[in-house]
């Protein structure tokens, strides 16, 4: 196996306040060691407390969403060069909700990742078929199309064989459910991430780039999700808000 270290991200998605923010963070903070690389998204309003909490700490922090804009007339928006001011280093960008509520196409998922690129931060960029599209057949077509403009609009980043972006995939259907891809189902679609990263910009950048896993992720499921080949690690929703899930998910990661 390609030595890519795992990546263990809890999406908070919109959930928290401070006194339970600082006792999740807190409560998962001794888990953390080299081994493994771990980064919270937290809503906006909380990332200046988050930051401060994990001030000297080996753990990443960054938003749920960023603008593609730089500033100016964007009522709701946030910009990279704001989130560089809390000391950001990830982004989520493209996550299903986004794309299913707030109507995000994958142009502007790819805009948002070369704004974040550009100021210096790391992009996951989300991917993921519906059940209705996986029972259509359409799990390769669904993912290439979100994919593509991605790798298009950010291959100008690659230095070396590396960029800074990281990939996660989450089948909607796996989302909140409690139904996880089987490690199977999952390790399919992360190799055919890779092949079209292959294709696309070589070798290189295909086995350097991290590829997350998320739907469903829990402490009991983690290790043979982790374990194959293609799967860099996670993507967590619901159990990155209790820090014992958490710890547990962290630790099957090494
Ligand atoms: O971004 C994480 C995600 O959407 C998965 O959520 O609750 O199924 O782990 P959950």
């Amino acid at each position: 196996k390609m030595a890519r270290k795992k990546l263990v991200a809890g999406n908070w998605k919109m959930n928290g306040n401070f006194d339970a923010n600082e006792g999740l963070i807190l409560g998962f903070l001794a888990e953390v060691d080299e081994q493994v690389d771990v980064s919270v998204f937290c809503p906006f309003p909380y990332l200046a407390q988050v930051g401060k909490l994990l001030e000297g700490q080996q753990v990443a922090f960054g938003s749920q969403d960023v603008s593609a804009k730089a500033s100016g007339a964007y009522t709701g928006e946030v910009s990279v060069d704001m989130l560089n001011e809390f000391g950001v280093t990830q982004v989520l960008v493209g996550h299903s909700e986004r794309r299913q509520y707030h109507a995000e196409s994958s142009v502007t998922v790819a805009e948002k990742a070369v704004a974040a690129i550009s100021g210096g931060i790391t992009p996951i960029v989300c991917v993921g078929e519906t059940l209705a599209e996986r029972e259509a057949g359409r799990v390769e077509e669904v993912i290439a199309d979100q994919l593509d403009p991605v790798v298009e609009q950010c291959a100008k980043f690659i230095e070396n064989g590396v960029w800074n972006l990281v990939i996660a995939y989450e089948p909607v259907w796996a989302i909140g459910t409690g139904v996880t891809a089987s490690p199977e189902q999952a390790q399919e679609v992360h190799a055919m991430i890779r092949a079209r990263l292959n294709a696309m910009l070589g070798a290189e950048v295909a086995q350097s780039t991290r590829i997350l896993y998320g739907g469903s992720v829990k402490p009991g499921n983690a290790s043979e999700i982790f374990a194959k080949e293609d799967i860099d690690g996670g993507l967590i929703g619901g159990a990155a808000l209790s820090s014992d899930d958490f710890s547990g998910i962290i630790r099957a990661a090494r």
